[in-house]
């Protein structure tokens, strides 16, 4: 009696437990995420607070910075999250992707952020502010990042086949001509190059760095066109629109830069045949008509801003955030963040995703071959 009493008290637990784990795999208390990892490359729009230690000028780890975002100022360029945030949390991510910066070994298995406030293509641009890490120092800091990896994982192969299955973001360029080109009395580009050598200029340096990327394991890469740099408060300001709602010549060459950026990701796409490049249009996104969208003000930022166009520290900023494309003269608001990553993951418009969207990008089979090279970045 004793015995059965014991064996039944048993079966009890047993079914408990059983319909606990059903529960828990049912409300995806630990859903996995459609990839298992998210890398980005970028600029001020992506950077989480890797410029904050850096002698720059380029921060955003103050108020109002972060006045919508749960952990306050952390170097977002935003008031709250930024396209890459809200992208990840569609993507399935429960936790932020930390910043390369301070991510500890036991971050790092789902990913890390390398983007920097000013960062370009170019090694030189954007450093007038003070330091950044252009891209191929991002790739470098990716390949200390791909080390570190293999050994907490154990062995290569575990490394590399987590390394194909990657979502990857790059999103460079925009200061290329916001603070390179553009900015004629600190560097002389625009007197050397016109706006489609300078394009042919940027687009070649991208290539390179785009295979190394590739070398390191990458399959799934997304890469991020030019916005409309003509279009926001500084260059109205700055530049004057002359008649125009915007500074014509200067959306004019970003598109430049956007057409080779879609010739080049049907290249790698022919020359990688195990990896899948696209192509993502943010001016389909943002700027189409931002009255639309429910946007009352677009030619000025919501913050007061500072002599630089950042936000000057501790000023009230605007209330209704939800109404402003912009928040400081550069940066978006997050209301237009979440329109963005919204698009950018769900698109069937071939002008805003080309060939396709992030969601079947996520989903496409994993790449047949495992064949990442840990090579070395050449000098
Ligand atoms: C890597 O580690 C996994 C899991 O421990 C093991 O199955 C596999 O054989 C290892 N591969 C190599 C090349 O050591
Ligand atoms: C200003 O607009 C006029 C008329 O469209 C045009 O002829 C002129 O080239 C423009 N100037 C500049 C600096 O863009
Ligand atoms: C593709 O391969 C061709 C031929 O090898 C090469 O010239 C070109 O630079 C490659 N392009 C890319 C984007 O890898
Ligand atoms: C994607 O967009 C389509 C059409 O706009 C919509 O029907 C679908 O529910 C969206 N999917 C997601 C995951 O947002």
């Amino acid at each position: 009696m004793a015995a059965t009493c014991e064996v039944n008290t048993w079966l009890v637990v047993f079914a408990l437990l059983m319909v606990l784990t059903i529960q828990l795999q049912y409300f995806g208390v630990s859903a996995d995420p459609q990839v298992p990892c998210f890398f980005i490359f970028g600029d001020s729009l992506a950077d989480n607070g890797n410029n904050n230690k850096l002698p720059t000028v380029a921060k955003a780890n103050y108020l109002p910075y972060g006045i919508d975002f749960p952990d306050g100022p952390t170097g977002r360029f935003t008031n709250g999250r930024t396209t890459v945030d809200i992208l990840a949390e569609l993507l399935g991510f429960e936790k932020r992707i930390p910043p390369y910066a301070n991510a500890k070994n036991s971050d790092i298995l789902d990913g890390v952020n390398y983007a920097s406030g000013t960062a370009g293509i170019l090694r030189k641009t954007g450093k007038h502010a003070g330091q950044n890490v252009d891209f191929r120092n991002q790739l470098k800091n990716h390949q200390k990042l791909v080390s570190r990896l293999v050994k907490v994982l154990g062995n290569e192969t575990l490394a590399k086949e987590r390394l194909n299955k990657c979502l990857y973001w790059v999103e460079l360029g925009n200061n290329d001509y916001i603070n390179n080109y553009y900015l004629p009395d600190l560097y002389p580009s625009s007197s050397i190059y016109t706006p489609q050598q300078f394009a042919n200029l940027l687009i070649d340096n991208h290539r390179d760095k785009l295979q190394n990327l590739y070398g390191y394991g990458a399959r799934k890469v997304a890469l991020i066109g030019l916005g409309l740099i003509g279009c926001i408060p500084n260059s109205i300001s700055v530049y004057g629109t002359n008649g125009s709602a915007c500074v014509d010549y200067m959306n004019d060459a970003v598109q430049i830069f956007n057409k080779k950026l879609v010739a080049l990701v049907d290249q790698l796409n022919k020359n990688f045949t195990d990896a899948q490049f696209i192509y993502i249009n943010t001016n389909a996104i943002g700027s189409e008509d931002p009255a639309a969208a429910g946007f009352k003000v677009w030619d000025v930022g919501c913050c007061v801003v500072n002599d630089i166009g950042q936000c000057a520290p501790s000023e009230t900023p605007c209330e209704n955030r939800n109404e402003y494309v912009f928040w400081d003269s550069y940066h978006p608001t997050e209301a237009l963040n979440l329109i963005t990553a919204n698009r950018v993951y769900n698109s069937s418009d071939p002008t805003t995703s080309y060939p396709t969207d992030v969601n079947h990008l996520v989903q496409s089979s994993p790449a047949e071959h495992y064949s990442v090279v840990l090579k070395q970045m050449p000098q």
